[in-house]
């Protein structure tokens, strides 16, 4: 596998979205074959630093070997992004300028042959981002009852046929690669519909499923915002609905100093705004790019700026889940950083 096989979607749009500056420090929570990374490096020269994360390791090990020549400004870190606090934690790397996530999968993981994450190869049916996850899809498909996979293809697939998939399913049980799982799927709904494969929907619902994509999304986002220094910019590109409806809700809410529902007259909630919204319709790629890269058709990217200064954060440090006292020393608080890597030295 190639790095280059990977084209990055919205390049020159995220630099910008995250406003990346000589000297700055950012996150890249999806480094795939790194190619936002590379330009994110290269636009912060000189000082910029790259933590990296990616929950693949194959995928790490990629981009690794391309971003060889940045090795002293990068720290490559081959974990699954809901412990991102954790993770800048241990490594001493916050606040940030600028936080990434390019969310799905790289073209590398679609395009191999063995992970059972694309249709169009025969392949055991695991999909799992990394090995060290126990469940597999295989696992799902032979062992949920007939209800739960209904319910799991419509959730989070959007698919109308779920019924029938997975009635369809339990009976041709076991399934164990994707081949047989792509005939059993088109038993139950017949052939093609419009533009989309039969089986695209269900087998984006297993993929969420497995890898917890959408919990794990949104858990991540709230630490993000929190590692954000003044003016630190959280950008988001997404390619389903299911994500970007997510990204987008938390983006508003945060960026909202009142979350009353409109019945109530005076406000009682106490929120208030920690973001500021920079787009406030979602950027797409352009026709052009679509075309060099189909791949980014679904593409949607939603950026916002963290708002809330240093002596702001320590008068909410109380509501923060790793609460910091004030102190002289600001945002890099030793102390308590000593404590918490202390906690989290077996990641
Ligand atoms: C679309 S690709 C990123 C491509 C990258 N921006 C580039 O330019 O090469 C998404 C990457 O995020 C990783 N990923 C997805 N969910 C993750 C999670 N929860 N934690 C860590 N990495 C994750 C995948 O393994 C994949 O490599």
């Amino acid at each position: 596998m190639s790095a280059h096989t990977h084209i990055p979607v919205l390049l020159q749009e995220t630099v910008e979205a995250l406003a990346v500056q000589p000297g700055g420090r950012y996150i890249d929570c999806t480094l795939g074959a790194g190619g936002h990374a590379a330009a994110i490096l290269d636009q912060s020269t000189p000082g910029g630093q790259l933590l990296g994360i990616d929950a693949d390791p194959e995928i790490i090990e990629i981009a690794k070997a391309r971003l060889e020549t940045y090795s002293n400004s990068t720290l490559l870190v081959n974990e699954n992004f809901v412990n991102l606090e954790a993770i800048c934690i241990k490594y001493d790397f916050l606040p940030v300028h600028g936080i990434l996530f390019d969310l799905g999968l790289s073209s590398l993981q679609l395009n191999s042959h063995d992970r059972g994450f694309s249709f169009q190869h025969d392949a055991p049916l695991d999909m799992r981002l990394s090995p060290n996850q126990e469940v597999t899809v295989a696992d799902i498909i032979n062992t949920s009852s007939e209800t739960e996979l209904a319910h799991l293809i419509k959730t989070y697939g959007e698919e109308s046929y779920s019924h029938q998939i997975a009635h369809r399913v339990v009976q041709e049980r076991p399934i164990n690669t994707t081949f047989q799982l792509v005939r059993t799927i088109e038993q139950a709904v017949g052939g093609r519909r419009g533009r989309l494969h039969p089986a695209t929907k269900t087998f984006q619902a297993l993929r969420i499923a497995v890898n917890h994509e959408l919990e794990h999304l949104e858990a991540a986002l709230k630490q993000a915002i929190n590692l954000l220094g003044f003016e630190g910019r959280l950008v988001v590109i997404s390619y389903h609905s299911l994500e970007d409806r997510i990204v987008k809700q938390l983006m508003q809410r945060e960026s909202k100093d009142c979350i009353c529902p409109p019945s109530v007259p005076t406000c009682v909630c106490g929120h208030k705004a920690c973001l500021r919204l920079i787009n406030k319709r979602v950027i797409t790629p352009s026709p052009t790019e679509v075309h060099l890269n189909p791949r980014s058709r679904s593409a949607k990217l939603r950026a916002a700026e963290h708002i809330i200064t240093q002596n702001e954060y320590y008068r909410s440090a109380e509501e923060h889940s790793f609460s910091a006292q004030p102190n002289a020393e600001g945002w890099r608080r030793p102390a308590l950083l000593k404590k918490l890597r202390a906690t989290f030295s077996m990641l």
